[in-house]
């Protein structure tokens, strides 16, 4: 079987997977020798990279996402163990789903020829059935599942017709990788067939993992460290990510329009809209029970620096790491590259 997938193996949007080695030093300096007896919170966890960062150092490690497919993911790389998951097992079912064709169905009727191949969408269709039939017949423990249904996430965003996000997906699908002239069309990994493998799991620890709004779980657990890495622009994740989104929630709900999308109501974040992002920043911030607080927001991001001094200052003192940080196009395709400035807030919580 093909090398494992590693948590840090997707596109996507905001991920710190580059950063890691800012943020953890940031939090050792600030902590000391007493991280290894904290608790730590992601609370806009994404990919889990940064949570997944944190385990071993910190003393429990906690991670939220708004997303059901975070939350299956961040399940599978942050909360395996030899008890909850045989790991031998899973190679082998890996394998009987890799050779699984499929038969037209919900989701090559609903992204065949667009997001996917008609033929790499009836495979992603047919390996989702069999998995729920597997979970349904209790044929796999819990754990398995958000095992086996990582794998399948990670495989269908390989092989999809995107640019790493799938608020749209790209023409050219059906046409060579390139033009008689050399023009690049299509990448060649859309054509090729959807392969599961197994994780790279690293991460075996003490981890708890919520999908649920950031601003309600902040009301419900406490932690010493919170760490915030919000949206910073307006670009929904639901958006970007609806395609795995409906894979993961596996709800068949119909889909609207040429970019296919089921109604996404109740998963747009506050952080991502214009006029409620401070007002939901300083509310989280203010219910935060913690004794730091670390904030991830770029220098492009909707909530300017005045605002975010004014929320972080009125629970403590704040000050500031940056790095330079080279981004392609928006944060997920593979346009030119950019240089931005990734800022760290800090805040000793007081008050
Ligand atoms: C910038 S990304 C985080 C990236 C993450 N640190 C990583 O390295 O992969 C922001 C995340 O916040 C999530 N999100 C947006 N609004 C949220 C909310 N109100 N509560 C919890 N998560 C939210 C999004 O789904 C997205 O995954």
């Amino acid at each position: 079987m093909e090398k494992a997938f590693s948590q840090q193996n997707r596109k996507y949007i905001g991920s710190k997977a580059a950063l890691l080695d800012f943020i953890v030093q940031a939090v050792e300096d600030m902590v000391g020798s007493e991280l290894s007896a904290c608790s730590f919170l992601d609370l806009f966890a994404g990919t889990g990279v940064v949570a997944g960062a944190f385990v071993g150092k910190a003393r429990q490690v906690l991670a939220c996402d708004l997303l059901y497919s975070n939350y299956v993911t961040n399940r599978a790389f942050l909360c395996t163990t030899p008890k909850n998951a045989n790991l031998q097992q899973i190679e082998l079912l890996l394998e009987r789903l890799n050779s699984l064709e499929g038969e037209g169905g919900y989701l090559a009727e609903s992204y065949g020829n667009t997001y996917f191949t008609w033929e790499n969408a009836e495979r992603i269709g047919a390996v989702r059935d069999e998995i729920e039939s597997w979970r349904q017949k209790g044929l796999i423990t819990p754990q398995e599942y958000y095992i086996l249904l990582t794998s399948l996430l990670y495989a269908a965003d390989k092989v999809a017709n995107t640019c790493g996000q799938y608020d749209a997906y790209l023409k050219n699908l059906g046409h060579p990788p390139y033009s008689p002239g050399g023009v690049h069309l299509v990448d060649e990994t859309v054509y090729s067939r959807l392969q599961l493998r197994p994780l790279k799991i690293t991460a075996r620890g003490d981890c708890q993992v919520y999908c649920q709004d950031a601003n309600t779980l902040v009301e419900e657990v406490d932690a010493d460290i919170i760490y915030l890495d919000p949206p910073y622009n307006s670009r929904q994740y639901c958006d970007n990510y609806h395609v795995l989104e409906n894979v993961a929630r596996w709800e068949k709900p119909p889909l609207a329009g040429k970019t296919r999308k089921f109604d996404r109501s109740g998963l747009r974040s506050r952080y991502s809209k214009k006029r409620e992002a401070a007002v939901a920043l300083a509310e989280l911030v203010a219910k935060a029970r913690c004794r730091y607080l670390f904030l991830s927001y770029n220098c492009e991001g909707i909530i300017s620096d005045c605002e975010l001094m004014e929320i972080l200052e009125s629970r403590g003192q704040v000050q500031i790491r940056e790095q330079p940080y080279p981004v392609f196009g928006n944060g997920a395709g593979r346009s030119r590259r950019r240089q931005l400035l990734e800022r760290l807030f800090i805040c000793e919580v007081s008050s």
